[in-house]
């Protein structure tokens, strides 16, 4: 504890680099200055924008505090903003009996008695863990012995569909690898997370787990129990399940109330997860506090949350851009993609609006999508990831005696100089089109660059939702398709 207090974090600010899809101001008429000034920003709809950006952004300032919510401004789930902040004070002031203590304790005692650990959530519940555990573990994480993963235990995520099969493989696996329950190694344990506690895919999955954990522990034991972790809101039935299912008290965590699903990464949710994943949890939240302050305190053109929000909008609202491709430049970034399809897709897509987020990898997705983004149509405005630094040393092309595959031409070329040649090369081609590019760039992957990255997009998607007049909370239209489930089930 006392060494996270002076903890020093380096300098590892992202930025948002825009410049290369604002269309030239004074550009002598070519058919190519034609397509930039129908595809790429005009510079003075941007300048007009700011205004209202800035208004947007004392909007939200003046929500978080509001006490009582108008019913036209519900529902309201504010609480995100400065959690990360609150969090890291309440630690501070009451240390072992705060949130984020508590937190680590539980997680640090799941580590020691369990070498695998199942993680059931669905969209907001599981998307963000799943995202820092991509991001910052090891790609062969589950498969490394023990003694490799310092403690970690293999991490599984279910309870994010009601696929038959994927369910009767993971308790298989867990089946052939679990046989003996007093081996820490051949135990395995469960973290539920619903907010509401209704969500009927991870309810199931709940349903069927605590099954295999009476059979494996013994029913109702308390070793079973004590290896189950809740997290979930105030109330309701997940809560109460617990409750009468005796799971300890200090194993149910809480959710605020004014934390959305998709906003809830830096709550338990995405803490406990990532805790238990042997993640630096107080630089996740240092992180996405910096951006918080950089949100409220930064002129606009340091303030990436600004920028990022005011440029997408303009870019669908004006140049007819309703694709935005999230492009990660490295393999352990997809997931964030994803997490941010539903971030984009849940706050933004309401009253026939909203951009359509995809996500694309590079390299990977030049040989798939890449010809789409370079000739297709003009609907679409990318947002690369860029990572500047990889955690592991360069990997060498380096020369061979067989050059048949003419590489030793790039002997002295590493791999992290090719994926910047393929990611300025790729800008460039799109550039030489008119096909508008700006990027998003990470000094590195860590939990910091993370925690700043994830609140970033987040606190976008709430000024992008007041740009375009729709509420960035709730989902209402993903009751549809429940409402149908659930009469058809009665059938
Ligand atoms: O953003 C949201 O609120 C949703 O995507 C939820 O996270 C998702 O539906 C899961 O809900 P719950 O946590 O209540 O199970």
């Amino acid at each position: 504890m006392t060494r996270w207090k002076h903890m020093q974090l380096p300098d590892e600010s992202i930025v948002y680099n825009y410049q290369n899809l604002l269309a030239p101001m004074l550009e002598e008429w070519t058919p190519a200055a034609e397509l930039r000034q129908q595809h790429y920003l005009s510079q003075s709809k941007l300048r007009d924008l700011i205004p209202r950006v800035l208004q947007v952004r004392s909007q939200v300032a003046t929500e978080r505090d509001l006490k009582q919510v108008p019913p036209e401004m519900q529902p309201l789930d504010a609480g995100f903003i400065d959690l990360p902040q609150k969090m890291l004070d309440s630690q501070r002031k009451q240390n072992e009996s705060s949130p984020l203590s508590r937190i680590v304790e539980l997680a640090g005692r799941i580590r020691e008695h369990v070498d695998r650990f199942v993680i059931l959530g669905i969209g907001g519940s599981y998307l963000g863990s799943r995202t820092l555990f991509e991001a910052l573990k090891s790609g062969y994480h589950n498969e490394l012995p023990s003694k490799d993963r310092s403690g970690t235990p293999r991490i599984y995520f279910e309870g994010n569909n009601v696929d038959n099969d994927a369910l009767h493989e993971l308790f298989e696996l867990l089946s052939i690898t679990c046989v003996d329950p007093d081996k820490r190694d051949e135990r395995w344990g469960v973290c539920v997370i619903s907010k509401g506690g209704e969500t009927l895919e991870t309810a199931i999955a709940y349903r069927a787990i605590r099954r295999e954990l009476d059979e494996y522990y013994g029913t109702n034991s308390d070793e079973g129990r004590d290896l189950v972790v809740a997290i979930t809101g105030e109330a309701g039935k997940l809560r109460a399940l617990c409750q009468a299912q005796k799971i300890p008290e200090a194993n149910i965590l809480t959710i605020p109330k004014d934390v959305g699903g998709r906003f809830s990464v830096f709550t338990p949710v995405g803490l406990f997860p990532a805790a238990v994943m042997g993640l630096d949890v107080r630089a996740l939240l240092l992180g996405a506090a910096s951006m918080t302050r950089r949100f409220f305190e930064d002129r606009f053109e340091n303030n990436p949350v600004l920028q990022y929000a005011a440029i997408n909008h303009l870019m669908h609202t004006q140049h007819q851009k309703p694709i935005r491709v999230l492009s990660v430049w490295s393999k352990k970034l997809e997931s964030l993609g994803l997490w941010y399809d539903q971030l984009l897709a849940e706050s933004l897509g309401k009253q026939g609006m909203g951009a359509t987020p995809i996500t694309t990898v590079g390299t990977r997705d030049l040989h798939s999508r890449g010809q789409q983004h370079q000739e297709g149509m003009r609907d679409k405005v990318i947002n690369n990831v860029i990572v500047k630094s990889f955690v592991n040393p360069p990997m060498m092309v380096g020369m061979a005696d067989n050059n048949e595959d003419d590489l030793n031409q790039y002997n002295r070329k590493s791999l992290p100089d090719i994926m910047k040649a393929a990611q300025e090369g790729t800008n460039k081609a799109y550039a030489d089109v008119s096909r508008p590019t700006a990027d998003i760039v990470l000094p590195s992957v860590s939990e910091h660059t993370m925690g700043q990255l994830m609140q970033m997009l987040m606190l976008a998607s709430v000024v992008e939702g007041r740009l375009l007049g729709v509420n960035p909370y709730g989902q209402p239209g993903v009751e549809a398709y429940k409402r149908n489930m659930k009469e058809n089930l009665k059938k």
